[in-house]
């Protein structure tokens, strides 16, 4: 989603800033725009499409200018074209936002009505216009300060001024932002990533506050614009590794790295000498929960359903789940014994982001499984439990989803032993397992030359379905979202008991289904709901584990059969073919898989 740079230096910052802006295309975007100050004016340009063609205009090239800003826009408000594309600017001021200005249309009459000129569809412009015109009676800090207060919604903002060769001023209410500071320049982004080849000095913005950037220092002011002080806080220096090697995509070295993913997770958080789970720090007693309530938006809100089953067969805890953007408009009823967990990769997704704040609000306990532990998610829970599966770069999820059901299995694990849910043996038995893991999943990586002439059929259908009961049918779901992302073919996750309550008209002859039936408690109610499918001329692809008892069932189109384990890691290696099926379905279709159309990396805007 939306990016954005700002520098303020001794020296020439459009190439520094074109760079910086290829550190946040991860974060999915449409167009591209840069502006600088130079001799008293403000240059501008923009374009559509990636920063290549930005940074390939001879304009760029030629940009002079020790101060400015560019972005990567992510469309809301007006098509995704270069007009659209921020900085938006007037004679005096340019801006780059990120976020959505709710009260857009009010202002803008308001504004024309004064005699302004709007040049673009977007709602960014309106605050272009409204510093403008204050500026005509107020300094710079009273006209930030009065063009906040008047805007409704989320934004994260770098602004520079035409008679300001010294200043930018950055500005945060719902979206994120840092500082960052380095020798006789300073530099304002929406992430630290962003940053990271300049400095690994950064203080983060909290809600409601701006910031005035100098060459030399940066003042910090609250949304009253009363002068405030901020920690500055010294990041890792090491700037991660994100080549695609031999991997013709990000996804695809992603989706091969998840044994990693899980060998890191399990050396964190197991204790191999005393066969137990560390969870350092924990800040809560046992006694204090007796219920769950997960959060997360996406991939994230299925590892959230994934966990509930886990937490419910392993535990006696009372288990929630809800979708961000639901539980944070609804009105919930507290409660004081309930752990509130958020799950995020990026850790800056909007709604997963309100809902958390809505729960600290109401004096909640929060933690947050997350992957970016310098996000605002991060940073603003009580406790964070890392997922350490390094940066995932594909819009689509994949590692990080391992990385997030892994953390949350550990998690359920570890109270159903502190709550004496689980016998101590058991409780071993799951942890030997659980090292198991990673290996089971590395051979299960190699299902690959079958999975790429099954992927033919689901290109040539109009829909398919992915069914699966208990444990397998969140990873239905994550399965049928994984291919409609990425192959843009209409794919529908449903528990497979629920078939024959409506969804069963939707099967026709040919129609490629699939069911996730490994051999655990739910494999014959499965493989029954299989047959009624297979009855009314779906194709069915079985997905199984390995297992010396036959497959009672005639005409399955195809069979995958994923490695053998206990039935709580089956989850964990049903989901590998289903990743690879959209991944070559994808490619055979010729798609962006790392970048699919209208979706980011990074969901700033609810
Ligand atoms: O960064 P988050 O985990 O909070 O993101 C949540 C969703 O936007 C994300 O999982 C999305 O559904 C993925 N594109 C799915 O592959």
């Amino acid at each position: 989603m939306c990016g954005i740079i700002g520098i303020n230096s001794n020296k020439s910052v459009s190439a520094s800033i074109i760079n910086s802006l290829k550190k946040l295309e991860y974060r999915g975007y449409d167009s591209a725009g840069i502006a600088t100050l130079s001799s008293g004016q403000i240059n501008e340009v923009k374009s559509e499409g990636r920063v290549d063609n930005l940074e390939k205009n001879s304009l760029v090239q030629n940009m002079e200018g020790t101060i400015g800003i560019g972005h990567v826009r992510w469309a809301t408000h007006g098509s995704p074209n270069s007009l659209n594309a921020h900085p938006h600017s007037s004679q005096n001021v340019s801006v780059v936002h990120n976020g959505i200005i709710e009260n857009s249309t009010l202002l803008k009459k308001f504004l024309v009505g004064k005699g302004h000129k709007f040049k673009s569809q977007t709602d960014t412009e309106v605050i272009v216009h409204l510093i403008t015109e204050h500026l005509k009676t107020d300094d710079i800090v009273n006209s930030i300060k009065k063009t906040l207060k008047s805007l409704h919604g989320s934004f994260a903002l770098g602004i520079i001024f035409k008679d300001q060769p010294d200043l930018i001023v950055g500005a945060r209410r719902g979206s994120p932002l840092a500082v960052g500071y380095g020798p006789n320049e300073n530099y304002l982004g929406s992430d630290s990533y962003a940053l990271k080849s300049m400095t690994n000095k950064i203080t983060y913005l909290n809600d409601g506050e701006f910031c005035v950037i100098k060459k030399d220092h940066v003042e910090f002011f609250s949304d009253d614009g009363v002068k405030i002080n901020k920690k500055v806080l010294e990041l890792s220096s090491q700037e991660e590794e994100y080549d695609k090697g031999d991997y013709k995509h990000f996804m695809a070295k992603e989706i091969e790295e998840q044994p990693l993913t899980l060998k890191n997770g399990i050396k964190e958080y197991i204790d191999n000498s005393n066969n137990d789970i560390n969870i350092y720090n924990f800040p809560w007693k046992i006694s204090e929960i007796s219920s769950i309530t997960l959060i997360g938006c996406g991939t994230a809100y299925h590892s959230c359903l994934m966990a509930k089953y886990w937490f419910e067969e392993l535990t006696s805890l009372d288990v929630n789940v809800d979708i961000a953007s639901e539980f944070r408009y609804r009105k919930n009823r507290f409660k004081r014994d309930s752990l509130y967990i958020f799950v995020s990769q990026s850790g800056e997704t909007a709604d997963t982001y309100a809902a958390l704040d809505i729960c600290k609000k109401n004096g909640m306990k929060t933690c947050a499984v997350v992957n970016v532990i310098e996000s605002s998610i991060a940073r603003d829970s009580e406790f964070v439990l890392p997922i350490h599966c390094g940066t995932e770069i594909g819009v689509a999820s994949t590692k990080a989803f391992l990385g997030q059901i892994l953390i949350l299995y550990i998690l359920s694990l570890k109270l159903a032993l502190l709550r004496k849910d689980l016998k101590k043996d058991v409780f071993t038995q799951k942890l030997n397992d659980l090292k198991k893991l990673p290996k089971l999943v590395d051979q299960t990586l190699s299902i690959d030359n079958k999975i790429q002439t099954i992927s033919n059929t689901f290109n040539e259908a109009k829909g398919s379905m992915f069914l699966g009961r208990g444990f397998s049918y969140p990873i239905a779901l994550e399965g049928a979202l994984k291919l409609k992302e990425l192959s843009y073919i209409h794919a529908e996750g449903y528990p497979a008991g629920e078939m024959k309550h409506g969804p069963l008209a939707l099967i026709e002859e040919g129609m490629p289904v699939v069911v996730l039936a490994p051999r655990d408690n739910y494999y014959k109610k499965t493989i029954s709901n299989m047959q009624e499918v297979i009855a009314r001329g779906a194709k069915v692809l079985l997905v199984t584990n390995k297992s010396k008892d036959e497959i009672v069932s005639e005409n399955i189109w195809e069979t995958l059969e994923v490695e053998t384990t206990n039935a709580d890691l089956l989850p964990f290696l049903l989901t590998i073919p289903l990743q690879k099926l959209a991944y070559y379905s994808a490619l055979k279709k010729g798609f962006d898989i790392d970048k699919p159309r209208n979706l980011a990396k990074s969901v700033t805007v609810e």
